[in-house]
């Protein structure tokens, strides 16, 4: 446990009302429907993994239940606002009175979208930004294919703005789902480049938990928990994806999203989203290239949290200062990088040397995320940080 200092900070957590944890806990899906109530619902998944046979078993189990059942299955990874805008009027045609998503981080968005979109009118573009939703969400149950975007435990939704290269967010208590199933047999299948993107996405969560000025004695155990799940489940889920690993993974992915959910995303994400649209990269390979040196940048003003960190790492840090150790966490992120075989550098994803100026004037736009960051950060700490990322 992380030692607590006496504050005058009135420290908030929220989560969704219920979490099921365990293999084969997606076979609950209908009975955990029938006890919120309702006939008719909807379910929100995407065509890849239709192929998987997974929507069709929790469609199964909502039927048993005597629920009359429709499929969405247009959901796009990273989506952008028309999808959510089709998810919505999609949902509006019938008054559903249960929504269900399964599959990764932007499925589970949209499902959020749809739940929200039926109680609250208007285009969805008009909730982008934070508590803008008025009214609360119909019932929703989320079940989460990847470890992980920990979306089945936030209030987010992320939607890309393709015109303006941006991902930006419907952020609201409302979004919370009710129930959030996390089985580790979804995940089963999983592709390693996948298992290893998303994980490091789970990982970044972790970590910028840990960095946010927004940080409380509860996210921060929470972040260190998950940041040791990761480190030692992640290249095994990666190379073998035997059931213990994919099971360490959900579970971390879990814990570092009821973490982040609260205590926030900061520098990384902000520095992802600075070239993840324009260059096409996945959230997680973008969140999980800039996060060794995001870490490094940071470390200095997270001094009490740096020997917990190593120690959840197994780094042996008697013989280290406190610059030492920042550094020592931030080459084990790089170690476990070439274990998953991902990408490290900005010129491995072909982004040119002279893109840095234009990428650190975008970086401090994404003020939400820079506030939350303890370090200060000027043009030219964001320039220097861009450069050592190349
Ligand atoms: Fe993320």
């Amino acid at each position: 446990m992380l030692k607590s200092q006496p504050t005058a900070k009135i420290h908030s957590f929220q989560l969704p009302k219920k979490i099921l944890f365990g293999v084969k806990s997606s076979e609950n899906v209908g009975t955990e429907a029938k006890a919120l109530g309702g006939k008719k619902a909807f379910l929100v998944t995407d065509k890849n993994l239709e192929k998987t046979g997974i929507p069709a078993k929790i469609e199964e189990s909502l039927v048993s239940q005597g629920f009359e059942v429709n499929l969405f299955d247009a959901v796009e990874p990273e989506p952008v606002l028309e999808i959510a805008e089709n998810v919505a009027s999609t949902a509006r045609r019938k008054k559903y009175d249960i929504i269900v998503g399964v599959g990764g981080g932007s499925v589970l968005d949209m499902a959020k979208v749809a739940a929200m979109s039926l109680t609250n009118p208007g285009p969805m573009r008009n909730y982008v930004g934070v508590d803008l939703v008025k009214n609360p969400s119909v019932p929703s149950i989320l079940l989460p294919t990847t470890a992980g975007t920990g979306s089945e435990v936030t209030n987010v939704a992320v939607l890309t703005i393709t015109e303006d290269e941006l991902k930006t967010s419907i952020i609201s208590p409302h979004m919370f789902c009710n129930v959030a199933i996390v089985d580790p047999s979804l995940t089963y299948n999983l592709p390693p480049r996948l298992t290893a993107s998303t994980g490091l996405d789970a990982l970044s969560h972790a970590l910028e938990a840990l960095i946010s000025v927004n940080a409380n004695p509860i996210t921060d155990s929470l972040a260190i928990k998950a940041v040791k799940l990761i480190f030692a489940n992640l290249p095994k889920a990666y190379e073998s994806g035997d059931p213990e690993s994919r099971e360490g993974m959900c579970l971390g992915s879990l814990i570092a999203g009821m973490s982040f959910g609260n205590a926030g995303v900061c520098l990384g994400h902000a520095a992802a989203y600075t070239f993840a649209v324009s260059y096409k990269v996945s959230h997680g390979t973008s969140c999980g290239l800039v996060l060794p040196y995001v870490f490094r940048f940071c470390a200095s003003s997270i001094p009490l949290k740096l020997p917990k960190i190593a120690e959840s790492l197994e780094i042996e840090t008697e013989n280290l200062g406190l610059e030492e150790t920042g550094l020592a966490i931030s080459d084990a992120i790089l170690g476990l990088m070439d274990k998953l075989q991902m990408p490290k550098r900005l010129r491995d994803l072909n982004i040119p040397r002279r893109d840095v100026p234009k990428l650190a004037e975008k970086l401090l736009t994404f003020s939400r995320l820079i506030k939350r960051t303890p370090n200060p950060l000027s043009y030219n700490d964001a320039v220097r940080l861009f450069e050592t990322m190349w």
